[in-house]
């Protein structure tokens, strides 16, 4: 193939890869968009097996085979709550491959046509050796996130005095081994950064709490791009450039999101510390009295009433309850009962993560209504069915100066008549903070799994038990 006639391809791939990711930004086009993005991968990958310099098909078929296998059979079983610590693992091989890249352009430069051994060009030295530092802290980075978001790992912040420091510390010496490569274009330059970059990579996630993994998984994502992008300028490959650039800007903006989801600064998710395993109280309420009921009850409360909005949470994803809460949303309008959703940003342990389960269980996207355009209608609403949520209701949000949830937008849910909470016990939510809200008087706890629940629901409704 010629050049001109890649380049071209390649042109037309990151136009699909851009257009893809145009059409994710709405759920009816994300679909269709997705095809896009193949597409584009497709075009991608059969130019590059077409350029000259493939030395063997053969090894690039079984190593195909061998990934693609291994990448089929865990989409095919994995869950939608344990995407985060998919997505984790998955750039963690990013990473790998950027220091591989690396290390073979650097020991056999020519065949990239960067220079000759010892003579390296200045500009693919200092290329290589960001790619190479970006991709080892992402390798090792994103296992820790792996770890701690599949439970391997505690999910507390391992904090020491001077952390900050004695990354800072690291991060300059990183600086001066970069200088080091390109000046005397040494190995042990070169596999000094690779070790410092790896124990980086540890050392910057470990004091993160288990509750910002997802934003920290997104970071790594966006760590990975660049890291691409650095192996594209290695490697004078234009797309892997775009491709890597798109994928580093798009996690950066997608970890801004999150963040002010949860109304924190970056900075403040990266130096750590917040969040951890679950504490409050487990099901024990002290002296505080809780009102109970059961489904015949919630029948019969939303059965009544006129409108209804439905808050779904990480619960609802766990009990993968959302077919049953479509079933019984279907059964409350068949009498007249107005029923919305209300979408927390970052309800769930991932962007969007309710509104694709929602969209699964085939609920129309004009009843799903995000946190900014629904919150003013919780006061003139009957009842809100609260599924499986919890700190993206929590009124300390909104009061409780030292809450760690302080500042973060909420669900004004408290405002409606009444409150149903569909959970398992009184147990805290992913920040680990008890909630006021279960303890008031227009709340009644509906103990039980999400999905249970919501079937039993919709047989008391079925059987006008109510
Ligand atoms: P959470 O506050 O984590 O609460 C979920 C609740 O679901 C738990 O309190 C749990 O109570 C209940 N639950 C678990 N399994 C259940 C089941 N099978 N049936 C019924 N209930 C079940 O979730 P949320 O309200 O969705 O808030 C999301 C949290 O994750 C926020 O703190 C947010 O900052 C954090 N976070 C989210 C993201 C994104 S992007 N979504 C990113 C970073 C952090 P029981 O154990 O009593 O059942």
């Amino acid at each position: 193939m010629s050049s001109n006639l890649a380049a071209f391809a390649f042109l037309i791939a990151s136009v699909c890869f851009i257009l893809a990711l145009r059409g994710l930004s709405s759920p009816t086009s994300a679909r269709q968009s997705n095809f896009i993005g193949i597409a584009g991968m497709v075009v991608a990958v059969v130019t590059t097996l077409a350029l000259p310099g493939v030395l063997s098909y053969g090894s690039i078929a079984v190593a195909v085979l061998i990934g693609g296998s291994i990448g089929t059979f865990i989409a095919l079983r994995i869950h939608m709550t344990a995407l985060p610590q998919l997505v984790a693992a998955f750039h963690s091989l990013v990473g790998l491959a950027a220091v591989f890249v690396a290390a073979a352009a650097f020991y056999a430069p020519e065949s990239y046509g960067i220079g000759t051994a010892g003579h390296i060009h200045a500009g693919s030295l200092v290329e290589m050796s960001i790619g190479t530092a970006i991709g080892a802290i992402t390798f090792t980075g994103s296992i820790i996130a792996f770890g701690k978001l599949q439970s391997l790992l505690s999910g507390k912040p391992l904090v020491f005095p001077g952390q900050h420091w004695v990354n800072l510390a690291l991060g300059l010496l990183l600086v001066a081994l970069v200088a080091w490569l390109c000046i005397g274009q040494s190995p042990v330059a070169f596999w000094l950064i690779v070790a410092l970059s790896l124990t980086l990579g540890v050392l910057i996630i470990v004091p993160i709490g288990g509750a910002d993994m997802p934003v920290v998984v997104s970071m790594l994502n966006s760590y990975s791009g660049w890291a691409a992008a650095g192996i594209g300028f290695t490697l004078a490959n234009p797309l892997l450039i775009v491709t890597g650039a798109l994928v580093g800007s798009s996690g950066a903006i997608l970890s801004y999101i999150m963040c002010k989801g949860m109304n924190r600064s970056f900075l403040n998710v990266i130096l750590g510390g917040f969040g951890g395993e679950v504490a409050g109280p487990q099901g024990d309420m002290g002296d505080r009295v809780v009102k109970q009921g059961g489904a015949a009850d919630a029948a019969f409360i939303m059965g009544e009433a006129s409108s209804v909005l439905i808050v779904p949470g990480y619960g609802m994803a766990v009990a993968q309850a959302q077919h049953a809460l479509r079933e019984m949303a279907s059964q409350l309008k068949n009498r007249n009962v107005t029923v919305r959703y209300a979408i927390h940003p970052v309800a769930g342990r991932m962007p969007g993560h309710m509104n694709v389960l929602l969209a699964e269980a085939g609920v129309p996207y004009e009843d799903v209504l995000e946190l900014d355009e629904i919150n003013r209608d919780f006061a003139s609403t009957d009842v809100t069915f609260v599924i499986g949520a919890n700190d993206i209701t929590n009124p300390a949000a909104k009061t409780d100066k030292s809450s760690p949830i302080y500042g973060m937008p909420v669900l004004n849910v408290e405002e409606s008549g009444t409150v149903l909470f569909v959970k398992r016990s009184l147990a805290s939510g992913y920040a680990g903070v008890d909630n006021p809200l279960f303890y008031r008087d227009n709340t009644m706890m509906l103990f039980a799994d999400a999905k249970k629940m919501c079937e039993d629901i919709i047989k008391a409704l079925e059987s006008g038990r109510h």
